[in-house]
């Protein structure tokens, strides 16, 4: 799976209401330790900026929705994402930001390691400097 692939989970349709399920190594490429999420996103908030030397992620709009720009060091993208049933996949050495969340946006993020500090890198010029 590259960074930035879009990746499709179940949907069990139900009159009484849609239901999706994720597991670990099976829909997405790796075991989940750690989930955390953005909420009550202020109007005109950024969030992210910046990249881990080796934490992998999968980002879902659980709710409303929000731009995420991928930066490979080389090339940006950016994807809207507006629907809880399948994310975006984001491996390593990616400088990521969010922006543009609507209101009631909630970004969940699925990470294959717990939160350490010493994986990420905050200085746009300590990512780039990786590249050349
Ligand atoms: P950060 O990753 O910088 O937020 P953003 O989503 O904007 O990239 O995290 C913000 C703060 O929250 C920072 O002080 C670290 C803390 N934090 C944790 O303690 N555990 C976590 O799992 C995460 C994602 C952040």
């Amino acid at each position: 799976m590259n960074t930035g692939d879009k990746v499709d989970f179940p949907i069990i349709h139900d009159p009484r209401g849609n239901l999706t399920f994720i597991e670990g190594e099976k829909h997405i490429p790796f075991n989940i330790s750690r989930v955390y999420y953005l909420y009550d996103v202020p109007g005109g908030a950024e969030r992210g900026g910046h990249a881990h030397y080796d934490l992998e992620q999968v980002i879902i709009a659980m709710s409303g929705s929000f731009d995420l720009i991928l930066d490979n060091g080389f090339k940006k993208t950016r994807i809207h994402l507006n629907r809880s049933y399948y994310g975006i996949y984001v491996g390593s050495m990616i400088w990521r930001e969010m922006d543009n969340f609507s209101s009631g946006a909630c970004c969940m993020v699925l990470a294959s390691k717990r939160y350490d500090e010493k994986d990420y890198i905050r200085e746009y010029e300590d990512f780039i400097k990786q590249f050349r």
